[in-house]
């Protein structure tokens, strides 16, 4: 009888595994492939085509404000532009502010009515984050969406103003302490306008790298050990649980007494061919990089 038991324990771990597995490589050929998920949406969906089917979100008669981190080049500027286009105030705080004024000056073209706002603002300095929300704060301007998108990833080792790690500094503390100096505006904004207010994170899905040991951050601060890779993935962890505290939080008695009715999502936008993939190309993917078999989408 006890043999029995373990020769079903067997075969059934056996099945859990390759379903697990079956599934995993099915959803990695959708996706490849662009197939529509449950959503509608596929990873060959453009950002315009999502943006028009929630219309209707867009027309009220109070105009949204949208402040969007790394709106100088790939999805932030994308990003910023649907957004513009749907007559969102979008705020594009830069660390350059040359780059910055060529994208408004892009999304102004195709749209002259856009409301884009342009501030300096560099993730990797606490007093830059400081100064950049002081100023905003200043401008009495609603605050209903706020998209932590900017990333940084390091090959070698470098550090923030605070001498932190680069990318953890920038992708992770720099976004935490924006989203903290601006999270009363989000909630006022929201309980004035009865308007659910919003904070995206963007992540990826390479945060589960970081997953199998958790945090090492000694190892980060040794030049001889540094592991772009890892410091990137251990960045969009934090992203990723920054979120989920900060939902728990949001729910807490103490703040739902405050009417926080603003909600927190993190994102994986896919493989975008971006700044940050073009310079740091390896294996992987290269391999979807290079192939028109596979569906990627290119943003500038
Ligand atoms: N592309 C993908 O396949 C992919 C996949 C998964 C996740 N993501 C995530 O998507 C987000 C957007 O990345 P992307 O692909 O659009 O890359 P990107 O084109 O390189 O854009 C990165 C943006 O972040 C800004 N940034 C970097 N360091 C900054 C700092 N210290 N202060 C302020 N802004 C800073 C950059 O500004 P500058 O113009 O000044 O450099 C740029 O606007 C990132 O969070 C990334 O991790 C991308």
């Amino acid at each position: 009888m006890k043999i029995m038991k373990w020769v079903i324990y067997f075969f059934y771990n056996i099945y859990d595994c390759l379903s697990e597995k079956w599934e995993f490589v099915c959803g990695a050929f959708r996706y490849l492939y662009g197939v529509k998920g449950q959503s509608g949406f596929g990873s060959s969906s453009t950002a315009d085509q999502v943006v028009e089917s929630f219309s209707s979100s867009f027309s009220t008669s109070f105009r949204l404000t949208a402040i969007i981190t790394g709106a100088t080049s790939g999805i932030g500027e994308e990003t910023a532009r649907v957004l513009a286009k749907r007559g969102v105030r979008v705020v594009m705080p830069a660390r350059d502010m040359k780059k910055a004024g060529e994208v408004k000056e892009r999304i102004l073209k195709e749209s002259p009515e856009a409301l884009l706002i342009l501030m300096e603002l560099d993730l990797s300095s606490f007093s830059s984050i400081q100064s950049f929300c002081s100023k905003f704060l200043q401008l009495s301007l609603p605050l209903n969406i706020l998209i932590n998108n900017a990333g940084k990833f390091c090959r070698r080792l470098e550090h923030t103003t605070e001498s932190f790690e680069m990318t953890f500094g920038t992708n992770y503390l720099g976004h935490y302490l924006l989203t903290k100096f601006l999270l009363k505006k989000l909630i006022e904004t929201a309980s004035e306008t009865e308007i659910e207010g919003r904070i995206i994170n963007v992540t990826s899905v390479i945060h589960r790298w970081a997953t199998i040991e958790g945090f090492v951050f000694d190892d980060l601060l040794n030049p001889k050990n540094y592991n772009g890779t890892r410091a990137y993935a251990q960045s969009k962890l934090a992203n990723l649980m920054h979120a989920k505290e900060l939902t728990a939080q949001l729910r807490s008695p103490h703040l739902q007494e405050r009417r926080a009715n603003v909600t927190v999502n993190s994102v994986h936008p896919g493989i975008v061919k971006t700044g940050i993939i073009r310079d740091h190309r390896g294996l992987i993917t290269g391999i979807f990089l290079g192939s028109d078999i596979f569906c990627c989408s290119e943003v500038p």
